[in-house]
């Protein structure tokens, strides 16, 4: 390994150019799988879940991508309540999990990805014409987040106040958790993820701008990671330590989600928990590249040293960058969202260097194949 990074970083071009010798296209494992390279496709809400179903078209999409080394699916609730934006997956009832199925054995008959559900409660980033008839929007405290969100029936619409969860709630959602993930193990997932990042639910309990309770869920880190680090244990006894991988995304502002002075400290904390707790991996986001605040180097370097098992880094990478990262030992894995959206066969592609489609940003979440199934792959 030090060879390696020896090598590439006296030459200019990217070493696996000059030498075939890649670590993004090589082999790895993740906990037990075997994952056929180091590419995963990122968690990529798409919106094309009628009835908040998976169905035949998201099948196809997911299937175009087996060539991944992990597929990690696009934010999934885990309870009515979580849906928050409009035709998003749930995996809380008996056809989303036969809908589910459609798509892991697509994937499953399409190449050897191995594939992860985010499960994403939206908590507090919803509005109720996006939610089914019964379900409420809830968070950690009665803090609507500034920002609007868009509902099929009436356009834009600001995000919704949510109501204080009670204990007995929040008791109920951490089991919702556990059941959609035993569901989407039911449906053939290899894996879940839960999303702790980009202002929902479980990140909304953790910052202290959303949750402002003074109750055992509140005030010091201690109480505010107690939600994430439960529900990481619930899910975990449900279905498995290997099986549970969760994002986060410290110094994250997406959601109306501030930075604050303790932001490291408390992320110091919540990853050294989190390697207690067993979880099989961390995926860190850093959304500079979309304009964010950069994710400091040594908060990385910090998740890397306290936590033990597999570290995912994602934000903006290309080959020659994932390729430098995983080199210089920086994560074990790197996630891609939109050059996978464009480029169903961004395997093929980044391996020989052929040019990439364009993201159509205007189709990311219209409903339909557009620019969700058609994008070609090389000949
Ligand atoms: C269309 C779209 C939908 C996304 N949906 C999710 C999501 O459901 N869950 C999540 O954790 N991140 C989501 N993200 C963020 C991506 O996973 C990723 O972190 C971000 O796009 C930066 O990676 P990139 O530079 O490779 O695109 C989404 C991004 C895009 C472009």
């Amino acid at each position: 390994m030090n060879r390696l990074l020896g090598l590439y970083t006296k030459r200019s071009r990217p070493f696996f150019l000059e030498s075939n010798v890649s670590l993004l296209f090589s082999k790895t494992t993740l906990g037990p799988l075997v994952l056929q390279n180091r590419l995963v496709m990122s968690p990529m809400t798409r919106n094309r879940a009628i009835g908040n179903v998976p169905n035949e078209l998201m099948a196809r999409y997911y299937a175009q991508r087996a060539s991944a080394g992990l597929i990690i699916t696009e934010g999934t609730s885990p309870s009515p309540n979580g849906l928050g934006y409009a035709r998003i997956p749930g995996s809380f009832s008996a056809a989303q999990v036969a809908g589910w199925r459609l798509v892991t054995d697509a994937v499953r008959a399409a190449g050897d990805a191995r594939m992860f559900m985010q499960l994403m409660h939206c908590g507090r980033i919803a509005h109720p014409l996006n939610l089914p008839s019964g379900a409420r929007v809830l968070g950690p405290s009665a803090v609507a987040a500034v920002g609007e969100m868009y509902t099929d029936a009436e356009g834009m619409k600001p995000n919704a106040m949510p109501a204080a969860m009670t204990e007995a709630e929040i008791k109920a959602a951490i089991e919702e958790f556990a059941q959609a993930a035993r569901n989407a193990v039911a449906a053939g997932f290899d894996g879940v993820e839960l999303h702790g990042a980009n202002g929902y639910l479980i990140e909304q309990f953790f910052r202290p701008t959303s949750n402002l309770r003074t109750d055992r869920y509140g005030g010091p880190v201690e109480n505010r990671a107690r939600f994430v680090l439960e529900t990481a244990a619930a899910v975990i006894k449900a279905i498995g330590e290997d099986k549970v991988g969760i994002r986060l995304s410290p110094f994250g502002v997406f959601n109306d989600m501030p930075t604050y002075d303790a932001m490291e400290a408390d992320y110091t904390y919540l990853a050294s928990q989190l390697n207690a707790a067993g979880v099989a991996y961390i995926h860190l986001v850093d959304h500079s590249s979309m304009g964010a605040p950069t994710v400091p180097e040594s908060m990385k370097a910090t998740f890397r040293n306290v936590f033990k098992r597999t570290l995912i880094l994602s934000g903006g990478y290309d080959a020659a960058r994932a390729e430098s990262d995983l080199a210089a030992r920086k994560c074990d894995l790197i996630a891609v969202a939109r050059m996978f959206l464009a480029n169903p066969d961004l395997v093929a592609r980044w391996k020989s260097g052929a040019a990439e489609n364009a993201p159509d940003y205007d189709t990311f979440y219209t409903p339909g194949p557009k620019g969700y199934t058609d994008y070609p792959a090389l000949a």
